[in-house]
Parts: structure tokens; C-alpha cells; sequence
């Protein structure tokens, strides 16, 4: 039987942590069984913001690929590449660019709200605008059939859905329309309380070594109205239970809860527990990465053959593209 396809890509900028981990790695692997899995690390789209920062690029990169592998993508079963080792994305991008309208791209919502949010920046440029029809080469390229996102990258898939359209309207059937698969899970809060970002400095890194990690987790903010050992707490105020609801069993959820309520417990027995079950997911992510990184030669080998076996797809989408613009 067919497995059906399954294309993802994740932006090349900063570390990847904990919110990367439950909001995306790890239902990557749980789809690489199912289907015919593509990842990939999108450097090009690094750029088109950190443009000013080359060797933050190739840092991320790296722990991009050391931390798909640590995390359980396995190259026995997926596909996994680097955006910029296949050419064929540039020119993809460059032949859509002709057919898509400036107006789609300045109405996609992210491009005005990260200008916002990216003030220190110059983003006036024509990359940055292009980000979405980037994008839309890097998923149409493979002709897949779901796309494994966060609902934040849902207008991009709308319009790589539209530009799909445009171009078969244009030049024939050549491209599926991809669809979302929206990937639903819990918000994951920082160390501060707010969704973890790296933006923020709040975030727990997959790269950061046990003890930063317990440190992280020791620190962290709690139900703020708890100030003495002996004040009762509420568990939904507080950023430490919502990191239970993700790491905890229920058992253990209901008794941390119990014990914050009725001040049987300080907020120090309560972190033990979260410390014990992140160290449990982290262990064996924290053991792969030792190993990659004393082999680098079995990454550059893993890139090598993911790189040659997404190519060979990219170069017969290509085939197709040109001969359908009437290009030699
Ligand atoms: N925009 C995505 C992010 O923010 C990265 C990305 C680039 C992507 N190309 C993609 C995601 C194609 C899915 C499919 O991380």
C-alpha cells in the first residue's frame, strides 16, 4: 500500500524548546509510521528576518537537526533535508512569483504583525514579503497531501492552497491543493507564565543540560497570590499546573492540585513532580544528542541521503513546472 504524504518544515531561528517539542517534534513522529513523512529545516526563511546574522543561522541549523533526530524522527522511516540544499525551492518560488499578486502577499496577516512584532529590524524587503510564496514552493514542491502545522501557520496554507489554484487554472492540473493538518495541543507556558517563545526568554531548550533545566523548573512562577507555605493556592493560576496537565498523570495532576489547594504541599513538592516527568521525556532526548554529537558524520550522512531522495522529487515536480510554462 501507498502512504500518503506528509510534508513539514520548521523556521531555522533560535534553539528549539520544550513548546517546539509538544507543539510540533512530537507529533512529527508519531506521523512518521503512518505516512510518507518530508521534514525539513527552513534556513531560507531564517534569512528572510535574521538576514543580519549568518552565524546565528548555522547554529540553528545545527541544533534543528541534532534535535529532529534526538527527539525520535528517524531517517529509517522519514525523510529529513535542509531547504537550501535543493535549489529546486528557489526556482519554484521564483516562477509562482510571477503569478501571484503583491496584495495577496500584504494581506497575509503575519507579514504587518511581525513587522510589529520585529520593530529593531528593517523588513521592507522583498523577501520578507515573500515568505508566504516561499513557503507555498517548499509545499506544493512535494505534492503532498497533508500539511502538519499549528493553527498560526493556517493563512499560509491558505494561500498556498490559492496559488496552487491559480497555477493549475493557468497552466493545467500539475499541483493537489495541500490541506493542514492541524496540530491541536496544549499551550505551553514559560518559565514566566507566558506561552514559551524564545523571544521571550522564558523558554526550556532541548539543548539546555539537566541542571538548567531543574534550575529553569525551580524558578519558575507559580500561582502569584500564594506567598507564604501556609497560603492555600489555585492550580489554574498557576503556569507550573499547566505544565503538569502536559507531563503529569492524572493521578498525579489531582493529587499536586489537592495538595496546592489546601497548602499541604509547597510549591517545591509540587515542582518536584514536574521536574521528575520532564526529566523523563528529556532523558532520552538529552542521550541521542550526546551521541549525535560525538558522530558528526552520521548527520552529514542523514542530510546527504535526505537531501538526494527529496531532489529527486523536487526535480520531477520541476520537469512538470517548466513544461507546463512552456519553458525548454
Ligand atoms: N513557516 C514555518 C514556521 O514558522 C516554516 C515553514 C517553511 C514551513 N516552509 C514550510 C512549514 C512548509 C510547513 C510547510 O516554522
Amino acid at each position: 500500500m501507498i502512504k500518503e504524504r506528509v510534508l513539514s518544515g520548521m523556521q531555522a531561528s533560535g534553539r528549539l524548546h520544550l513548546g517546539n517539542l509538544v507543539g510540533a517534534l512530537q507529533n512529527w513522529v508519531k506521523l512518521q509510521d503512518k505516512y510518507d513523512c518530508y521534514y525539513f529545516i527552513a534556513d531560507w526563511h531564517a534569512l528572510t528576518t535574521g538576514y543580519e546574522n549568518p552565524s546565528a543561522l548555522h547554529d540553528s541549523v545545527n541544533d534543528l537537526l541534532v534535535n529532529f533526530l534526538a527527539t525520535g524522527l528517524d531517517p529509517e522511516k522519514c525523510t529529513i533535508f535542509i531547504q537550501s540544499r535543493i535549489p529546486e525551492h528557489a526556482e519554484l518560488h521564483l516562477l509562482l512569483s510571477m503569478i501571484t499578486p503583491v496584495g495577496w502577499l500584504e494581506r497575509v496577516p503575519t507579514y504587518k504583525e511581525k513587522q510589529q512584532e520585529l520593530k529593531d529590524r528593517d523588513l521592507s524587503s522583498y523577501g520578507f514579503l515573500g515568505y508566504p510564496l516561499l513557503q507555498t514552493a517548499d509545499i506544493i514542491m512535494y505534492r503532498a497531501s497533508y500539511v502538519p502545522v499549528g493553527v498560526d501557520q493556517v493563512p499560509h496554507l491558505e494561500i498556498s492552497r490559492e496559488i496552487a489554484r491559480r497555477f493549475n487554472h493557468l497552466y493545467g492540473e500539475v499541483f493537489p491543493e495541500p490541506e493542514a493538518l492541524l496540530t491541536e495541543f496544549p499551550k505551553v507556558p514559560g518559565v514566566d507564565g507566558r506561552k514559551m517563545s524564545k523571544s521571550y526568554g522564558n523558554a526550556i531548550y532541548l539543548s539546555d543540560t539537566p541542571k538548567e533545566v531543574e534550575h529553569k523548573l525551580r524558578t519558575m512562577i507559580t500561582d502569584p497570590a500564594r506567598i507564604r507555605r501556609t497560603d492555600a493556592g489555585n492550580p489554574d493560576l498557576s503556569p507550573v499546573f499547566q505544565l503538569h496537565r502536559i507531563f503529569s498523570t492524572k493521578e498525579e495532576q489531582d493529587e499536586v492540585a489537592e495538595g496546592c489547594r489546601t497548602a499541604a504541599i509547597g510549591c517545591i513538592d509540587c515542582k518536584k513532580v514536574l521536574i521528575k516527568n520532564v526529566f523523563k521525556v528529556l532523558e532520552p532526548v538529552w542521550e541521542r544528542r550526546e551521541r549525535l554529537m560525538n558522530n558528526p558524520g552520521e548527520l552529514k550522512e542523514i542530510i546527504s541521503t535526505g537531501t538526494e531522495k527529496a531532489r529527486k522529487i523536487a526535480g520531477e515536480t520541476m520537469t512538470r513546472v517548466r513544461a507546463a510554462m512552456g519553458l525548454y
